[in-house]
C-alpha cells in the first residue's frame, strides 16, 4: 500500500501522526480525496451530522495592532473605523437568538475602545438571553480574561496564526509569540473552551511549519480550530504576496480533524471566498461548524480583514436561510444545541 494511505489509515485509527507523516500528506496530492473522506468519517463518528451555527457579531474594527496581513491593522488609513454601542451589540445578539442561534461570537480588533466594565455589561446582558458566548477580542491580561469569564463568557478564539517563530515575528510587529501562547494557556486555565488556528499560505511558511501548527493544536488540546487561507489585502504590506490555496487549507483542516477527532472545526468564510462552494466542501472534509454573520447594516462591509469577503450585502435573516438550505442540501442538519465540545 502506498505510504500516504498507510498514514491516512493510521491517523483515522490512532489520531496521532508524526511531523514527518503530516509533511508527507501535505506535500503529496494523489491521495487528497482519501484524506478528505477519512476526515469526513472521523467527523461523522465523533461529532455527528449536526452542524453548529455561531452568529458572528463584528462589533468594532478598531485595532491597535499592525499584523501585516490584516486589513484592520492600525496603519491602514483606508478603513472607516466604528465601534458599536453596548446596547446595539446586545440588540444584535437578541436578534440572533430570534433567528435560532444558540451561540454568538463577539469579535473585534484589539483595542481599548471598551473598558472591562463595558465588556462585562455586554457579556452579562447577552448571557441573560440564554446564549452561549464566544469572545474573539485579542490578547489581554489574565485578570481581564477572568473578568469576562466571570461575566458569563464561555469560549474564546485566538488563533496562533503560525507556530513558525520567524514567520510570526516577521508579520506581527510589536507582538510576541510567547505572549500569544501565554494568552492561550491562561484561557485554558480559566476554564474557557479555547479556539485557535492558523493562516495557510503566509509568506515563508513551509509544510514543516504547517505540520507544527497542527501538532500545536493537538498539544494544546484545542476545543475549536479555525483555519483558512491567507488572502492578500491591497491595503497592507503583503498586497503583492501570492496568498494561500483552497486545497492546502482544506488539507490542513482535514488532518486537524483526524488528529483532534472531537474538536469543533468551522468551515471558514475565507474558504468560501476562494471557492464558491468552499464552506460545504469543508463540511464534507472534516468541519462541523459554520459562523454566519449576524452583524447588521453597513458594518459588515467595514470589517474588511481581506478582500472578497462573502455576505457583505446580505442581512442576517438572508444568511440564516441561505446556510440552513445549504446544510440540508448536503444531508446534514442544523443543531439546536449550544454546541459545546463533547469529549469522546
Ligand atoms: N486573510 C485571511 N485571514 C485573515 N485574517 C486576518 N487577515 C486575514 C487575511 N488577509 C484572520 C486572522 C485572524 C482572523 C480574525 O482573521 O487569522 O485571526
Ligand atoms: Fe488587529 Fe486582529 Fe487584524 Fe491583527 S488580525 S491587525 S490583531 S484585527
Ligand atoms: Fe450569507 Fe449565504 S451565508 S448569503
Amino acid at each position: 500500500m502506498p505510504n500516504e494511505l498507510d498514514i491516512i489509515n493510521k491517523a483515522e485509527i490512532t489520531h496521532c501522526l508524526t511531523k514527518q507523516e503530516i509533511v508527507v500528506l501535505l506535500t503529496s496530492h494523489e491521495y487528497d480525496q482519501h484524506l478528505f473522506m477519512a476526515a469526513d468519517r472521523v467527523r461523522s463518528k465523533f461529532v455527528g451530522d449536526q452542524v453548529h451555527l455561531r452568529g458572528l457579531i463584528e462589533f468594532s474594527n478598531i485595532c491597535q495592532q499592525n499584523c501585516y496581513y490584516c486589513g484592520l491593522r492600525k496603519d491602514n488609513v483606508h478603513v472607516k473605523r466604528y465601534h458599536l454601542q453596548p446596547e446595539t451589540i446586545i440588540e444584535f445578539a437578541r436578534k440572533a437568538k430570534g433567528y435560532g442561534y444558540q451561540t454568538v461570537v463577539l469579535q473585534s480588533g484589539e483595542s481599548h475602545a471598551y473598558t472591562v466594565s463595558d465588556m462585562q455589561y455586554i457579556i452579562s446582558n447577552i448571557k441573560s438571553l440564554d446564549l452561549a458566548i464566544t469572545l474573539s477580542v485579542g490578547e489581554k491580561s489574565k485578570a481581564e480574561y477572568r473578568a469576562y469569564k466571570d461575566a458569563g463568557a464561555d469560549r474564546y478564539l485566538l488563533r496562533i496564526e503560525t507556530t513558525d517563530r520567524k514567520v510570526y515575528e516577521a508579520l506581527h510587529p510589536g507582538m510576541s509569540f510567547e505572549n500569544r501562547v501565554r494568552c492561550l494557556t491562561d484561557l485554558k486555565e480559566l476554564g474557557y473552551e479555547v479556539g485557535t488556528g492558523c493562516l495557510v499560505g503566509l509568506p515563508n511558511q513551509t509544510m514543516e511549519s504547517l505540520a507544527d501548527d497542527i501538532l500545536f493544536f493537538k498539544a494544546l488540546d484545542a476545543d475549536m480550530i479555525g483555519l483558512g487561507p491567507f488572502i492578500p489585502n491591497a491595503d497592507t504590506p503583503l498586497a503583492q504576496e501570492k496568498g494561500g490555496s483552497f486545497i492546502l487549507s482544506l488539507k490542513v483542516m482535514a488532518i486537524t480533524r483526524l488528529l483532534l477527532p472531537d474538536a469543533n472545526i468551522p468551515a471558514t468564510t475565507a474558504m468560501e471566498t476562494l471557492n464558491k462552494e468552499g464552506r460545504m466542501i469543508a463540511l464534507k472534509s472534516g468541519a462541523n461548524v459554520v459562523m454566519p454573520n449576524v452583524t447588521e447594516g453597513e458594518y459588515r462591509e467595514m470589517y474588511t480583514l481581506y478582500p472578497g469577503k462573502i455576505c457583505i450585502n446580505d442581512t442576517p435573516a438572508h444568511c440564516r436561510g441561505c446556510i440552513t438550505g445549504k446544510i440540508s442540501g448536503i444531508g446534514r442538519q442544523v443543531s439546536t444545541e449550544y454546541g459545546f465540545r463533547l469529549r469522546k
